[in-house]
């Protein structure tokens, strides 16, 4: 038996369980006050779900899908990002009536990628979806929703916003056309990667971190050439509501993103503290994604963020649990219960505390210290018999004997 996890998995011990947990909740609170509500979708789907909806051509999809047949001949997948997940769950449970909707999420993605800082095969997302909503102030609200709860994280210094737009499908239909028209001259000066993709998606050229590739992209037509009227009026109103709500962006015209449900809007929040993992949070607009899975066209807007990304970047004490406020320690056995009595007493008044159990008092004022308790509350039977306690502040060393009823009053820090 191997002990290892198995590649790009890890553990998360309590201190980076707490991280993630904290951020997770703090994100989940933030979005709240937008409105957003929680959904939990399954962590499979049939593999139609993502296979169809992200691009075949996507490297999501045709390299890094955990696809497997089950005991029933089914073909699952893994899955490998949120929001296929939540459109197939919209359609599933007929929510169409009750539009707009705003959702949150949070869980364990799975992606067969080649494991580095800040990259795993198990990894976990937070992210958000709008359906129901055509209008550019969506799009603002999510990137907002993303700034503020990134800032509330103490980030703002090391991220940016980078944002996009794709156009409408017709700005895209003219682009390709002429894109590939342009890349067709210079194909066997392209990487490997980028000649396949000329084949599937040529799209995908304009995000390649190749060079050469890079060096004749420069070349190319612009995809902004090609935006119809309508998706231009569309992402000015996105970067003026930006502007009008002191959010920095840069206006970054390669910016394609890797998934092919995307139209109008594109962003990215990116970072240079993490070497090549540089996106931190990623979304966009995806108006035919339910459409094409055979709902009702139901517009979408929202983003996405590896929690495991932001924990790299995140102070650690960031949200971590509040210092115990006091330990509960019997000194003689028999008063164990009544110890768990007072550890409960106290909790009931919101008072973090703990029964200290198992071995000598000694040792358990060791682990209180260790704990960084405020106070260590000792009881034996001489101070049951007469309603008291012994405190010790732990910081100031100093003792003394308090009556049970004045207790709480004791205990303030
Ligand atoms: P994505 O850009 O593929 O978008 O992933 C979003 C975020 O997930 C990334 O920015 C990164 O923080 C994290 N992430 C992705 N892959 C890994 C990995 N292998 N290891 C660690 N972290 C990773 C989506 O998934 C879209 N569903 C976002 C979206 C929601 N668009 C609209 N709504």
């Amino acid at each position: 038996m191997k002990f290892q996890p198995a590649r790009g998995t890890q553990d998360l011990l309590p201190e980076t369980a707490k991280q993630f947990r904290a951020i997770d909740d703090f994100a989940f609170a933030k979005a709240q006050t937008y409105g957003f509500e929680p959904i939990t979708t399954p962590i499979f789907e049939f593999s139609e779900v993502f296979h169809r909806t992200l691009g075949e051509s996507s490297d999501v999809v045709s390299k890094e899908t955990y696809t497997f047949t089950d005991r029933g001949g089914e073909s699952l997948t893994l899955r490998p990002e949120g929001t296929a997940g939540v459109a197939r769950a919209f359609i599933s449970n007929g929510l169409a009536q009750n539009l707009p909707l705003r959702f949150y999420y949070s869980g364990p993605m799975f992606r067969y990628e080649r494991p580095q800082k800040g990259r795993y095969r198990q990894f976990h997302q937070i992210g958000v979806e709008v359906l129901g909503l055509e209008t550019p102030e969506t799009d603002i609200e999510c990137v907002a929703l993303a700034h503020d709860f990134l800032k509330g994280l103490g980030l703002a210094d090391k991220i940016q916003l980078e944002i996009n737009t794709l156009g409408d499908s017709d700005s895209r239909a003219k682009h390709r056309e002429r894109l590939v028209e342009y890349l067709q001259k210079f194909k066997a000066a392209l990487s490997p990667d980028s000649q396949v993709r000329l084949e599937k998606n040529p799209l995908r050229i304009l995000d390649s971190k190749d060079k050469k590739d890079q060096e004749l992209l420069m070349g190319a037509p612009a995809l902004h050439e090609f935006l119809s009227v309508d998706s231009q009026k569309f992402f000015d109103k996105v970067l003026q509501g930006l502007e009008t709500l002191g959010i920095p962006f840069v206006h970054q015209k390669n910016l394609v993103r890797g998934l092919d449900y995307y139209v109008h809007s594109v962003f990215e929040f990116t970072t240079t503290h993490l070497g090549a993992q540089a996106t931190v949070l990623g979304g966009g607009r995806y108006d035919g994604l339910i459409e094409m899975m055979g709902g009702q066209k139901t517009p979408g807007v929202g983003w996405a963020s590896g929690l495991e990304r932001l924990a790299l970047l995140t102070d650690p004490n960031f949200g971590q649990r509040p210092q115990l406020q006091v330990a509960v320690i019997a000194a003689e056995e028999m008063t164990e219960s009544e110890c768990l009595k007072i550890s409960h007493e106290l909790r009931n008044h919101k008072i973090r505390s703990e029964t200290m159990l198992g071995g000598n008092v000694g040792k358990k004022l060791k682990r209180a210290n260790k704990l960084g308790a405020h106070f260590a509350l000792i009881l034996g039977s001489t101070e049951m018999d007469q309603k008291v306690v012994t405190l010790k502040n732990l910081s100031t060393g100093e003792q003394k004997t308090v009556p049970r009823y004045e207790l709480l009053q004791h205990l303030k820090i």
